[in-house]
C-alpha cells in the first residue's frame, strides 16, 4: 500500500492539528440528511436509504448538496455506521419510522457466520463515492470519512436495532465476555481496514462515532470503547502517520480526558452536555475540540440559537476549534437556521 500524502494546508486540517486559524472551520454532522428537500427527492429516486448509500452517483450528489447551500469546510462522506456489519455479512434493512433493523449477533454460531472474506467488494460503492468526491470537491474543501466504533456498531449487532439504554449488549459483555471480545476484535480489524481503504480513496480525514460510549461504567469504558478505537488508530497511522483522526465518545464525560491520551486522537467532538468553560480548561490543552451546539437550538432559531453560537465560538476561540453540534442534524430543523449560523461563523474572526 503507498503511503501517500495528506494535504495539511487546508483550513479543517490545520484546526484538526492544533493550529488557532484566522477563521473557525465549520461542518455539521449529518449535514446530508432529511433536513434538506433536495436529498429527499433524491432518497425517493433511489427508493430506500441503503440503495441511496450504495448508489455512488447518488451518494456523491447527496454529500455535495449541503455545501452547495451553506458552504461548509468539510463534505462527510454520505453512508452510514452499520454498512460495516452489513458487509460481514449480517442482514440489515431500514424501515420507515424505525431506524435500522438487524438480524441480531449475540452468540457464538450467529458469530461464526459472519466473514471478512466479502467485505470490500461489498464496500467498493462506498470506496467509488469517495473517488468520486475527492475529483469533485472545491480544493479548499476536506473529505471526511468515518465509521462507527467497534462499541456503538456492537449494539446494533447484538440488539438489532437501536436502543435507549443498549441493556442486551452490556448484559453480552458480562454473561457472555469471550464471545463479545470476539465480536469487538472483529469490527476493530474490519473498520480499520475500512478506515485505511477511505484514505486509499482520498478521505483526507477521519471521524470515529461513538455514539453510545455514554452507556458504559467507567472500567467496561476503558475496555470496550477506549482500548478498541486505540487499536484502530495505530492500525491507521502504520499506514498514515498524518491522517487527522476526530474521537465523538459520545456521553463520555469527564472520562473524555483519559481517552484522548490513550487513543491519541487528533481532536475530539464534544457533544451538547459538555459545558465550553471546562471545555476550554481542560480538553482544549490536549487537543482540538470539535463541537458543540444543541441541535434542538438550530431547530429553534432566533435569539436563543444566535446567542449559543457567539457563545461557543468566543470560549473556544483561544484554542484548536471546529464549529459543530454536539450530535446530528434533526430532520425537522429550518433550512434557513443553517445558513444563519452558518454566516455568522464565516463573518466572526477571533
Ligand atoms: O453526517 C452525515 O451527513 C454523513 C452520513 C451519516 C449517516 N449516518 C447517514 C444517515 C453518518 C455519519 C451516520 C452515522 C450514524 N449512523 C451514527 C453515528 C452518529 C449518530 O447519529 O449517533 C449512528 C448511530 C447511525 C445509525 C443509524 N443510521 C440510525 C440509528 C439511523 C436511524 C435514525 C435516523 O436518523 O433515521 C440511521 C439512518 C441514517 N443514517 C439516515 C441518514 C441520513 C436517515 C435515513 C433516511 O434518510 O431515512
Amino acid at each position: 500500500m503507498t503511503n501517500k500524502k495528506i494535504r495539511n494546508d487546508k483550513l479543517l486540517i490545520r484546526a484538526l492539528n492544533g493550529e488557532i486559524t484566522e477563521r473557525v472551520p465549520f461542518w455539521f454532522m449529518r449535514q446530508a440528511g432529511r433536513y434538506l428537500p433536495e436529498y429527499m427527492k433524491l432518497r425517493e429516486k433511489a427508493g430506500s436509504f441503503l440503495d441511496l448509500a450504495y448508489n455512488s452517483e447518488f451518494a456523491t450528489e447527496v454529500t455535495l448538496q449541503p455545501l452547495k447551500r451553506f458552504n461548509m469546510d468539510a463534505a462527510i462522506l454520505f453512508s452510514d455506521i452499520l454498512v460495516i456489519p452489513h458487509a460481514l455479512g449480517q442482514e440489515l434493512a431500514f424501515r420507515k419510522g424505525e431506524g435500522p433493523v438487524l438480524t441480531p449477533v449475540n452468540n457464538i454460531m450467529t458469530l461464526d457466520a459472519l466473514s471478512m472474506d466479502g467485505m470490500h467488494d461489498h464496500l467498493s460503492p462506498v470506496y467509488q463515492t469517495i473517488s468520486n468526491l475527492s475529483k469533485k470537491l472545491p480544493t479548499e474543501v476536506t473529505l471526511i470519512g468515518f465509521a462507527g466504533a467497534p462499541w456503538t456498531v456492537a449494539t446494533y449487532m447484538v440488539g438489532g436495532r437501536g436502543s435507549k439504554d443498549q441493556a442486551e449488549t452490556r448484559l453480552m459483555a458480562y454473561q457472555d465476555r469471550e464471545t463479545f471480545s470476539k465480536l469487538i476484535d472483529l469490527l476493530i480489524n474490519s473498520t480499520s481496514e475500512y478506515l485505511i481503504k477511505q484514505v486509499d480513496h482520498g478521505a483526507e480525514a477521519l471521524q470515529i462515532f461513538d455514539s453510545w460510549s455514554g452507556s458504559l461504567p467507567a472500567d467496561e469504558f476503558i475496555t470496550w470503547c477506549v482500548e478498541p478505537v486505540q487499536k484502530i488508530i495505530e492500525n491507521i497511522r502504520r499506514v498514515y502517520p498524518n491522517i487527522p483522526i476526530i474521537g465523538f465518545p459520545k456521553g463520555a464525560g469527564a472520562k473524555l480526558k483519559n481517552y484522548i491520551k490513550k487513543t491519541k486522537v487528533t481532536a475530539v467532538s464534544i457533544d451538547t452536555s459538555m459545558s465550553t468553560s471546562w471545555v476550554r480548561s481542560t480538553i482544549q490543552p490536549l487537543c482540538t475540540v470539535q463541537g458543540n451546539l444543541d441541535p434542538l437550538l438550530l431547530v429553534s432559531g432566533g435569539v436563543a440559537l444566535e446567542k449559543a453560537v457567539y457563545h461557543i465560538l468566543d470560549h473556544l476561540k483561544d484554542g484548536g476549534h471546529v464549529f459543530n453540534l454536539g450530535h446530528g442534524i434533526i430532520p425537522q430543523t429550518p433550512t434557513e437556521n443553517v445558513k444563519l449560523v452558518s454566516d455568522i461563523i464565516l463573518n466572526y474572526r477571533r
